[in-house]
């Protein structure tokens, strides 16, 4: 089946212009495209010979999770937006947990996740195997994924992400703007969902 892109109702961000947002959306729509090209390529390549189009189909199948990956961070990034910025709660669950994992550092140490070299993804994730977030660092955005967890919060620490606003040494500066307009309410769903699983 084809993925159709979602669209988002985000407010004017703080920080992040407007059209920083709209050429981000556009490149969000072309992971959607993509995924749906590749998928089809592959039930051409996987119907006809596989055989003869072994080296096609190996970079296709490697390259549909790359897509796919594209596609479903950026609907989390995006649906964090919506609603407008609304502060994280002390008393949620998800205020709580976070307090008691992170002492107060987990802004920061999460910033500074993300202030890492190279293209890549910040993520938040619950593990409720051992009922604790693990912060990652997806380079790119399908690779050092940890496998089923859920993602609870995901910062876009690609350039894309950031230079027409700030330039390409401005990471930081977006860092501090992304955080700045974060609708807590959104990723305190997300934990809370997490949690019920
Ligand atoms: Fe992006």
């Amino acid at each position: 089946m084809n993925y159709e892109p979602r669209t988002f109702s985000i407010p004017t961000l703080e920080g992040i212009s407007q059209k920083s947002v709209d050429e981000h959306l556009q490149l969000y729509q072309g992971y959607v495209k993509n995924f749906n090209a590749i998928s089809q390529k592959l039930v051409e390549y996987g119907m006809e010979d596989s055989e003869k189009h072994a080296h096609a189909l190996a970079e296709l199948v490697r390259r549909r999770s790359f897509e796919f990956d594209g596609m479903r961070l950026h609907e989390l990034y995006f649906a964090q937006f919506e609603g407008g910025a609304k502060p994280l709660d002390a008393q949620s669950p998800l205020g709580q947990q976070l307090a008691g994992e992170y002492k107060g550092f987990f802004l920061q140490y999460f910033k500074a996740v993300g202030n890492m070299r190279g293209p890549g993804w910040a993520l938040l994730y619950w593990d409720p195997v051992a009922g604790q977030f693990l912060v990652g660092f997806s380079g790119e955005q399908h690779q050092g994924h940890f496998a089923t967890l859920p993602i609870i919060l995901a910062m876009d620490v690609w350039e894309h992400a950031f230079l027409l606003d700030y330039g390409a040494v401005g990471k930081a500066k977006y860092i501090d703007a992304f955080i700045a307009n974060l609708n807590w309410d959104v990723i305190a769903q997300r934990f809370e969902t997490a949690r019920a699983q």
